[in-house]
């Protein structure tokens, strides 16, 4: 049986989305993953960051807390924390590709410091009583930094090593980098998973094969969030699924937040990936916002 994860991303797959999909399109989701947490600027003691991991807005979610770090202690100070909340699964970032993270030499500005990467695991393993991923891109600048950054992979017993094939000079710019992953999979002795450019049936094979007995999602599943359910054999997203579904968007973010303009901001996000009009894009407001986006929906002849 194929594994199907939802991956992190900041801004769009908060405790609210992560509900709605499991609501609406969430049978065929094993595993939800948080955007990450930056515990050196304290955000993981925020109320609001808080409020993401606390099991009543997780329930019947598999949910894997995500930290971006380069401190052990910090992971450390972080994984009891999430435990005090129950969380024993735990991921860390070395893909963030954002200037300002990499400019510190976190997310994928750690692959460029195989050393210290491997000290910072090490101390991690020695210490840690969590099962813990990694999530990496092929490196920096180059793809052929790649095999050294297994090789200390190799080292450590991790739960999982997610990869997005693309080094951070890509960004997420042309296509992932299948022929690599292929040369990891032969070389990776963790269990793999498999994330990138899977936007729709037929893209998570590699011939008559799927690449992986496990893969992630995350723009692929915002632009259509039945996307894994389709992969599983079931049926595209209708339209009244779609409008109920971004309508339980808007509901619980204005729960969260009466503030129309911090909904509508999120809500943006979202409508991006969703092929919404330039006049959903462009409203002022919420209300306007929501009959544009309804409208969007309406009259895009993907949905049923
Ligand atoms: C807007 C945005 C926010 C993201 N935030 C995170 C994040 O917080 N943590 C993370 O590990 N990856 C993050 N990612 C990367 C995604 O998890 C994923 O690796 C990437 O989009 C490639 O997968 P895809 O081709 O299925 O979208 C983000 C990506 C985007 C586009």
């Amino acid at each position: 049986m194929m594994k199907y994860y939802l991956a992190p991303m900041e801004g769009i797959t908060t405790y609210v989305y992560r509900k709605a999909v499991r609501d609406f399109f969430g049978d065929g989701v094993d595993k939800y993953f948080t955007p990450f947490f930056a515990p050196q600027t304290k955000r993981h003691k925020s109320s609001a960051a808080i409020r993401g991991i606390l099991p009543e807005n997780n329930e019947g979610i598999y949910l894997v807390p995500q930290m971006l770090t380069d401190d052990a202690e910090d992971f450390l100070a972080f994984e009891k924390d999430m435990r005090s909340y129950g969380y024993t699964e735990l991921n860390i970032n070395l893909g963030c590709p954002s200037g300002t993270v990499v400019s510190k030499g976190r997310g994928a500005g750690f692959l460029e410091h195989p050393q210290k990467l491997d000290h910072f695991l090490e101390d991690v393993f020695a210490k840690t009583n969590a099962e813990i991923s990694l999530k990496t891109r092929l490196g920096m600048h180059d793809a052929e930094a790649f095999p050294q950054i297994l090789e200390i992979y190799n080292k450590y017993p991790l739960k999982e090593l997610i990869v997005h094939p693309r080094v951070r000079d890509e960004m997420y710019s042309g296509n992932a980098h299948r022929d690599v992953y292929r040369w990891i999979k032969q070389n990776s002795r963790n269990p793999l998973v498999y994330n990138g450019d899977i936007f729709r049936p037929g893209d998570e094979t590699d011939g008559d094969e799927p690449i992986e007995d496990t893969v992630m999602i995350g723009r692929g599943m915002i632009a259509d969030p039945s996307l894994i359910r389709q992969l599983k054999g079931g049926k595209p997203a209708d339209r009244s699924e779609m409008t109920a579904f971004l309508h339980r968007i808007r509901d619980d973010y204005i729960k969260r937040d009466p503030d129309e303009r911090h909904c509508m901001e999120k809500l943006k996000e979202i409508a991006a990936y969703l092929k919404a009009s330039k006049r959903t894009m462009k409203a002022r407001h919420l209300e306007e916002f929501m009959v544009e986006l309804d409208r969007s929906i309406r009259e895009n002849p993907v949905y049923g």
